[in-house]
């Protein structure tokens, strides 16, 4: 006798209420053991490890690839007084290991970057592509730029917003202590101590205690955003699920419609010049971490500032040109990403939310943000991003509740 059938036995028997009662629990177990087959294989999926790092030697063959080039960038340059003691042995030697480890190389050049220029970026859904990730959004290391005196006005807004829900793998970097907002919010707060001048070596400083910062975490992507940049999250984990973290990858909004040209001066003597395309900090990049492991040699322990200096032009701009001209990686073009210098109202409104980065400007005199409507007025949320949020996460507390469309 099957123990299972007491309770409805008992219940017949007692209570001797409808055989429709029981005909229809015998019909709902049975449709129950017809489901379980059905859900057996995505609960074994779920156990699968992780995708490795493709090496794919055997195909791709020139070993010239398989190593780094040699630095050629010598530390003794490092100039920036803004620069601290960070000599560590063991940090260096790791880096070097995780270089050998997940080097491979770019597959297709020609079809990253198309594939990232199509309208609305990321080709199609999950289809199982081999090369895809699986990808969370705690594999993505967010660091935040910003400087001490814009936590108020500016960082304040993307803690409340988009940065509580990627709380952990955000870092935002700054050059002065805040404690009262750390122990207020919780948030990942990194003193770089770096200069708060808008300088090109405070930027760079900042760029290098980053891009160190991302290599210890040991997550799949490195993204950076300005503090005027709302990331919308599931938008940015689908872009970059149609890459994998072991390839080349480096995908961000030009700010030229051309490429830059500046005198190399890191591979030889600055006779000649290089043209590179590089990615707009200001809307935002990502870089996956194969390719961030190459960029080591001019990246890595303060190398990214005297790397720099050499070329002399912004942080952004020196990431394109390891990347772009000593790498020979190319940046894969997205539209997907928005800086404060675009004219954000041209943006349709229909679209805001599929892509991966925001920003707003000059609100004071001429607005520039995007146009979008919710629970928010111009006045209640002059950037949009509040809006923007409750859109995404209609439950969060502080979000207007929906009112009903029709009263019954
Ligand atoms: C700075 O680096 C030197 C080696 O270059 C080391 O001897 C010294 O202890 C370091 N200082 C600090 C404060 O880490
Ligand atoms: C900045 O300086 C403080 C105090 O010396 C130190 O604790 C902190 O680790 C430094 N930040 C970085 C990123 O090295």
């Amino acid at each position: 006798m099957n123990p299972l059938h007491w309770p409805v036995r008992m219940h017949i028997a007692s209570v001797g209420v409808s055989k429709f009662c029981f005909l229809f629990s015998l019909a709902f177990c049975g449709l129950l053991l017809l489901l379980i087959p059905a859900f057996q294989p995505p609960t074994r999926q779920v156990d699968l490890p992780q995708p490795r790092p493709q090496v794919r030697s055997a195909s791709s063959g020139p070993s010239h690839h398989a190593r780094v080039p040699a630095a050629s960038v010598h530390a003794g340059e490092t100039d920036s007084a803004t620069w601290r003691n960070r000599s560590s042995a063991g940090q260096g030697g790791s880096i070097e290991n995780e270089v050998v480890r997940t080097d491979n190389h770019n597959p297709k050049r020609g079809t990253d970057s198309k594939r990232g220029a199509l309208p609305g970026g990321q080709g199609g859904g999950r289809s199982g592509s081999k090369s895809r990730d699986l990808l969370e959004l705690r594999d993505i290391f967010i660091a935040v730029k910003t400087t001490r005196k814009y936590h108020k006005s500016r960082l304040e807004l993307l803690i409340k917003t988009w940065i509580s829900q990627a709380k952990e793998q955000t870092y935002i970097f700054t050059d002065g202590e805040d404690k009262e907002l750390r122990m207020r919010t919780g948030a990942n707060i990194i003193n770089t101590n770096c200069s708060a001048a808008h300088t090109r070596q405070a930027l760079c400083c900042k760029m290098s205690v980053e891009y160190d910062k991302f290599i210890e975490s040991q997550k799949k992507w490195f993204c950076h955003v300005d503090d005027d940049n709302y990331v919308i999250l599931p938008s940015l984990l689908q872009l970059l699920s149609s890459y994998h973290h072991s390839q080349d990858v480096y995908l961000g909004r030009p700010s030229l419609d051309h490429p830059i040209e500046a005198a190399e001066r890191v591979k030889s003597d600055g006779s000649v010049s290089v043209k590179f395309w590089f990615a707009t900090g200001g809307a935002g990049f990502c870089i996956s971490r194969g390719l961030a492991l190459k960029m080591s040699p001019w990246a890595s322990l303060g190398n990214f500032i005297s790397t720099a200096e050499k070329i002399r032009l912004p942080d952004d701009c020196t990431i394109g040109y390891i990347i772009e001209a000593l790498l020979e990686v190319t940046l894969t073009h997205t539209h997907l990403f928005h800086s404060h210098l675009e004219n954000l109202q041209k943006l349709p409104t229909d679209t805001v939310l599929e892509q991966v980065t925001l920003s707003y400007g000059g609100f004071e005199n001429r607005r520039n943000v995007v146009s979008i409507v919710g629970g928010f007025s111009l006045a209640e949320d002059p950037t949009r991003f509040k809006t923007v949020h409750c859109l995404l996460y209609a439950d969060t507390d502080w979000c207007p509740k929906l009112k009903p469309h029709h009263k019954n």
